[in-house]
């Protein structure tokens, strides 16, 4: 069971044709991809390489649960009789992750606990030991969703720190866009080989970045390899090594990549900067400090696409500056060779009507959450 941001699963989904069977939103479990029949290289490069998920748990049981508190009972007594005890021994810790969506009369808190204490159980009835509970640190992070009648739990392959955090960042755009966001972004506006990139509200550099490790195949871990959760209960070790080697010896870091990134903000550009230098791409990308519409015309005429994440306006005397920001950002896109503008905002009003009076043609329109923002990912053609 993979976790991605609500509203991305068909980017994850697709990207998973082959793996195994995907099912995106699986039971209405919205921000969830259930992979069905993949294989352990299957699972283990999806892992280290997939840029749209952001954790993961082996399935070890599901099922429809009462709408009472009597459901806490099934809870307990359901992972008791699971094989949740072969993945624990006496020298590992563990703890529980618990995501709730819906109504019920109980906490995620005291679902923790149930299951918490059902393994506890088992492993003593079964195995003679009793399992120590660490919250912080633990060796085995069992997760469990509890989305209206269902719950599924597994074994969590990540960990706690979801992997949309890339460890890159060394400079943090207050209103920096998650990476894998970025990369659903990219994928809608189809960008590959052989296409030039534009992101001319860079921010922090999210978007370039994203975009400049695919074209060089670096895997989405590459910085973050050594501390999947699995590692530490022994899991996959040696598969993973040569996995990680494997992958790693494909990276092509002589790639050419034409990637531009712009900001009006002369703290973002230097923030992007910094960030594609840490990110080890920064000769991938080239920087300019722009109003959108008055970039160069070197820089308009190159780009094949526009990728952009426009400021949402959400604090107060906000809407104005984000509507003359998607002016100029519209403007931008009239004035240049780009075929499609692809963005991501939460006003699909305003945007709907600025696209009218630009004459853009819609080409996609999707629902995604930002955190808990509601949000629309466009893709606009000229007509
Ligand atoms: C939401 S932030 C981008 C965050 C970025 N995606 C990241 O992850 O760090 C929007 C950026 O657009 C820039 N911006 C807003 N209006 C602009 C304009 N008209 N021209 C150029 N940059 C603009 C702001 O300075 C800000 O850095």
């Amino acid at each position: 069971m993979f976790t991605t941001e609500r509203g991305i699963e068909p980017f994850l989904s697709d990207s998973l044709k082959g793996a195994g069977k995907a099912t995106p939103a699986p039971f209405s479990l919205k921000g969830r991809v259930l992979v069905e029949g993949i294989s352990e290289e299957s699972l283990l490069y999806t892992l280290y390489a997939n840029p749209f998920y952001h954790r993961c748990y082996v399935v070890l049981g599901e099922a429809e649960i009462a709408g009472e508190r009597g459901a806490l009972r099934e809870i307990y007594r359901f992972v008791f009789e699971s094989g949740v005890v072969d993945f624990l021994s006496s020298s590992l810790s563990f703890a529980v992750s618990t995501t709730r969506k819906g109504r019920h009369p109980f906490t995620s808190e005291e679902v923790s606990a149930y299951v918490g204490a059902a393994v506890i159980d088992v492993c003593r009835a079964k195995k003679g030991f009793r399992p120590a509970v660490n919250l912080d640190e633990p060796h085995v992070l069992i997760s469990a969703d509890v989305v209206d009648r269902r719950f599924f739990f597994g074994i969590e392959l990540v960990g706690y720190e979801s992997m949309h955090k890339r460890r890159w960042h060394v400079f943090y755009h207050r209103a920096g866009l998650k990476t894998t966001l970025a990369n659903a972004l990219l994928a809608l506006g189809g960008f590959g080989e052989g296409e030039v990139l534009l992101d001319a509200m860079c921010g922090g550099g999210t978007i370039c970045i994203e975009a400049a490790h695919r074209c060089i195949k670096l895997p989405a871990a590459f910085f973050r390899k050594d501390e999947f959760i699995f590692l530490k209960s022994g899991l996959f070790t040696e598969r993973w090594r040569c996995l990680v080697e494997r992958v790693d010896s494909e990276v092509r870091w002589d790639n050419d990549c034409l990637i531009f990134a712009s900001d009006r903000s002369v703290k973002s550009l230097e923030g992007a900067r910094l960030n594609a230098k840490n990110a080890l791409v920064f000769d991938k990308i080239k920087f300019f400090l722009s109003e959108a519409h008055r970039l160069p015309d070197e820089v308009k005429k190159r780009a094949s696409l526009i990728v952009c994440n426009p400021p949402y306006g959400m604090r107060i005397g906000g809407l104005k500056r984000a509507k003359e920001s998607l002016f100029s950002l519209f403007a931008l896109f009239a004035g240049s060779k780009a075929k499609s503008l692809t963005f991501i905002h939460p006003d699909g009003d305003m945007v709907e009507e600025l696209v009218h009076s630009f004459g853009f043609d819609v080409d996609k329109r999707m629902e995604a959450y930002n955190g808990n923002v509601r949000a629309y990912l466009f893709k606009l053609l000229k007509s």
